[in-house]
């Protein structure tokens, strides 16, 4: 499996059992967070109305309710078999509450089963966010490793555990309709490979969505491979990255990795 610079469309489980292990230098990645917050709901009329001016159809994330923890668990199972020894995953998760259990915990309890729990980092994403009483301000993004010592490449050791988004020039994303409806900032990955991976490291997303975190590692000089269930979200991905440029490591998206795209995309045989 050539797992070189390429994004899959399949089902990020199924794929993952295909890899070898200890074949992945860091996972960065933004599961489905379980709360159907495209289906309709508050959110989704909002980048509606700011992208359009008007209302729109819903833009439901696939496995974005019940089943995203179940998933999310086997995706940690596969994870430490791929990650390579000392090797970091960095997950996102929602904050605060609004669900029956807080997700950030859950998750944080399944990283520990498997991994060597790290941090839990707070996103503050300045002003004011969605919801209601408590309004949405912050994320986080839960750090573990496969055993320790852990992957740490800072040379000062004195990184916060809070990410100031305003500070580090973290664009807030209000996405139009014709972008991923929750995509991240590349500039939010960049702060987590810079810790934990190095020039020529394979960094992994099996929920890449539109890219974000794929393509801020190929500016990085990283090698990069992906995954993502939506077909209109994997062809996303493939032009954000053929747009990225890497300073040092050339790398195109190959004729092959095309090929195996829209094989997936459109069931050529
Ligand atoms: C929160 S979004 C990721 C957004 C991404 N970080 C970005 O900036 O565009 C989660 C993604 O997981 C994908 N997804 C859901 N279930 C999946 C599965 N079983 N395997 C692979 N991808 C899946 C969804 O299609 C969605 O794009």
């Amino acid at each position: 499996m050539n797992l070189e610079n390429q994004i899959i469309c399949a089902d990020a489980v199924e794929v993952m059992r295909q890899m070898p292990d200890e074949c992945v230098d860091m996972i960065m990645t933004d599961p489905p967070y379980g709360t159907n917050l495209n289906n309709g709901d508050l959110q989704s009329k909002l980048h509606v109305i700011l992208s359009e001016g008007r209302r729109g159809a819903p833009r439901p994330i696939f496995n974005d309710g019940k089943e995203a923890t179940p998933l999310f668990e086997r995706v940690v199972a596969e994870s430490k078999r791929v990650l390579k020894r000392g090797a970091v995953m960095c997950v996102c998760v929602s904050g605060g509450g609004g669900m029956p259990a807080p997700i950030y915990a859950l998750w944080s309890l399944i990283l520990c089963r498997y991994l060597h729990f790290i941090q839990m980092v707070i996103w503050d994403k300045g002003k004011i966010g969605l919801g209601w009483r408590y309004r949405t301000s912050y994320e986080c993004i839960l750090v573990a490793s496969k055993g320790t010592p852990f992957a740490w490449y800072d040379k000062t050791l004195t990184v916060e555990n809070i990410i100031r988004s305003y500070e580090l020039g973290i664009p807030k994303i209000i996405p139009s309709a014709n972008q991923h409806p929750s995509e991240k900032p590349e500039k939010l990955a960049e702060f987590f490979l810079r810790l934990h991976s190095k020039e020529g490291d394979l960094v992994f997303d099996p929920f890449c969505g539109s890219g974000s975190f794929l393509s801020c590692a190929k500016k990085m000089n990283r090698r990069y491979f992906g995954i993502d269930l939506e077909p209109s979200y994997v062809e996303m991905s493939i032009r954000r990255l053929r747009e990225a440029s890497a300073p040092l490591i050339q790398s195109q998206l190959s004729a092959t990795e095309i090929g195996l795209n829209q094989q997936k995309l459109y069931g050529d045989d």
